[in-house]
């Protein structure tokens, strides 16, 4: 039996995204960044959360790390789990979405199938993706938390990038691209946000 036949849900009828949106006097939105570990999410994530807090903005960033110690601590880097993963986040996404919230989320998501089940559970109109693009040789030379070395060693199972496969986008994915190799994490940070203000400006 599935498990939700006897679940009545009633979000017709509780109050709608907008009203709160108008009290916050902002649209949310789901701002999905993704990339290779150390390739700067978390660092222009973090920094974008600070200045849209600063402008008087209500955000949520949801970090791959923090995330996997608490909500997802049950889940590792199989490709089941990880899928798991992405799908936990998009649905705790959705719920600050609903808030009226605007969301940075910071996740490695290496497949595009996972991405897609993102966008599938939060709404395309609701969701862009960012590209964090750093290649896996210059992620190694950075390698801020060790984990390439260790990787190299073999202690990480399922190291994305090594035995564990990314997909970066194509030319017809309609993601948003920040290239870290060539700019600063300054740089990446103010471009986002020159892209960010207009869609989360209430009309
Ligand atoms: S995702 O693939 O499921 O999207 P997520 O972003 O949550 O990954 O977690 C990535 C973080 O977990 C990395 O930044 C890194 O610190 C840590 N990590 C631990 N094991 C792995 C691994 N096998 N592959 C990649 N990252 C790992």
């Amino acid at each position: 039996m599935n498990k939700t036949n006897n679940i009545f849900s009633e979000f017709d009828r509780m109050l709608g995204r907008d009203a709160k949106e108008s009290q916050l006097e902002q649209k949310g939105h789901v701002f999905w960044l993704f990339g290779l570990s150390g390739s700067g999410k978390s660092t222009i994530a973090d920094a974008v959360e600070r200045s849209l807090v600063a402008k008087g903005h209500y955000v949520k960033l949801l970090d791959g790390d923090n995330i996997r110690t608490g909500l997802n601590k049950d889940l590792s880097f199989t490709d089941e789990d990880r899928a798991e993963n992405i799908r936990r986040i998009s649905e705790v996404a959705r719920l600050f979405l609903d808030a009226g919230f605007i969301v940075i989320t910071s996740f490695i998501s290496p497949l595009r199938k996972y991405r897609e089940l993102a966008e599938t559970i939060i709404g395309k109109s609701d969701f862009t993706k960012v590209y964090i693009n750093a290649s896996f040789s210059k992620c190694t030379e950075r390698d801020v938390k060790g984990l390439y070395a260790k990787a190299k060693e073999g202690d990480v199972p399922n190291f994305t990038g090594k035995d564990s496969l990314f997909e970066a986008p194509n030319d017809s994915d309609e993601d948003w691209i920040l290239d870290t190799e060539q700019f600063t994490a300054n740089e990446s940070t103010q471009d986002l946000l020159n892209k960010i203000l207009p869609i989360i400006k209430k009309t």
